[in-house]
């Protein structure tokens, strides 16, 4: 099925995107005129060793931890973007077991990620205590990557975007991707294009039609994990690669707010919320409900 293409209308680029660059910013490499290349000056090793800036005075010890395991986070939350916008690009264009390659990427960095966060169960809760206040109103609830990630992949709460109205770049990204198409909308054109009838509702819609809808939706989407003649293992799959990523996401909030509680306890939250009691509620949270659903339906 990838050999015959075909190609769905792709939604307006990204601000970054206008001048046919790459869809996420990663720089033009200046090697320094005629100084060859090294590991160091490649990687910017140097520039980035100047990234990490302390709040506490003297700085904690524990300080540098606690930047570094954002910035490394929020570096792969960089390049998870970038994939997620390639798959949505071959998807467009009916390449689906490429799409599913760059997706299994994707659920390789989510396992890493998941894992990462325990790195911070090593801070006793008084070593953070020492410098949380120096924080301040900073909080995880302003990376704008993660919230694109969400977005991207159907969780989409224009609320959100109010935690961005100061920085006016993370405003503007995370409207577009709000605007923009997600991960399984594009998924059920993809679907369409091979025969699937998906109906999805419109506004004015009621309850009752949504929910008949819903059913029918499911009752289509059970077919590729029904099908025994092979004819849709690569669509299958990609389905599969979109339940992983539910699901790695899924773990990864379980385990924040594990080791939130475990070194901040009930302490409200320094971006405003409850803190634990908020970031329970985040829990139940699915980007692909039908593909979680079609698992009650099938026989
Ligand atoms: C000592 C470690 C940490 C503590 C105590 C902590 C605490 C919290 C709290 C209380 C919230 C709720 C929002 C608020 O009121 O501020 C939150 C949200 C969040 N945190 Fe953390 N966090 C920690 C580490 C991390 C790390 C390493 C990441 C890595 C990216 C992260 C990413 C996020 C994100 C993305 C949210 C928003 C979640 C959502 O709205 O669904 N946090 N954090």
């Amino acid at each position: 099925m990838d050999d015959k293409e075909i190609i769905l209308p792709s939604p307006d680029p990204l601000p970054s995107q206008a001048s046919g660059g790459c869809p996420v910013h990663f720089g033009g490499i200046t090697s320094g005129g005629h100084t060859p290349l090294n590991y160091n000056s490649y990687l910017m090793v140097e520039q980035l060793k100047k990234l990490q800036i302390c709040q506490s005075e003297p700085p904690h010890h524990d300080e540098p931890l606690f930047i570094i395991i954002h910035q490394t986070y929020e570096l792969w939350f960089k390049l998870i973007i970038h994939e997620l916008d390639l798959v949505l690009d071959l998807m467009r264009k009916d390449k689906v077991r490429k799409a599913t390659h760059f997706m299994r990427r994707v659920g390789a960095i989510m396992k890493l990620l998941v894992g990462q966060i325990h790195i911070l169960e090593t801070m006793a809760p008084r070593d953070f205590l020492a410098f949380r206040h120096k924080l301040n109103p900073a909080s995880g609830f302003q990376s704008s990557q993660f919230r694109e990630i969400e977005f991207m992949a159907g969780l989409k709460d224009e609320r959100m975007l109010s935690h961005f109205e100061m920085d006016k770049e993370a405003y503007a990204t995370l409207t577009h991707r709000y605007r923009g198409e997600t991960l399984g909308e594009v998924f059920y054109d993809l679907l369409r294009l091979h025969g699937f009838n998906l109906p999805s509702p419109t506004p004015g819609d009621d309850q009752a039609k949504a929910a008949q809808m819903e059913a029918e939706r499911i009752r289509e989407l059970c077919r590729l994990y029904e099908d025994e003649s092979g004819a849709l293992t690569d669509l299958h799959d990609l389905a599969e690669s979109f339940i992983d990523l539910d699901e790695l996401i899924s773990l990864w909030r379980t385990n924040h707010v594990t080791v939130v509680e475990r070194i901040i306890g009930f302490k409200r939250g320094t971006g405003g919320s409850e803190g634990v009691g908020y970031l329970r509620s985040t829990l139940h949270k699915r980007c692909f409900p039908d593909l979680w659903n079609l698992r009650t339906a099938l026989v």
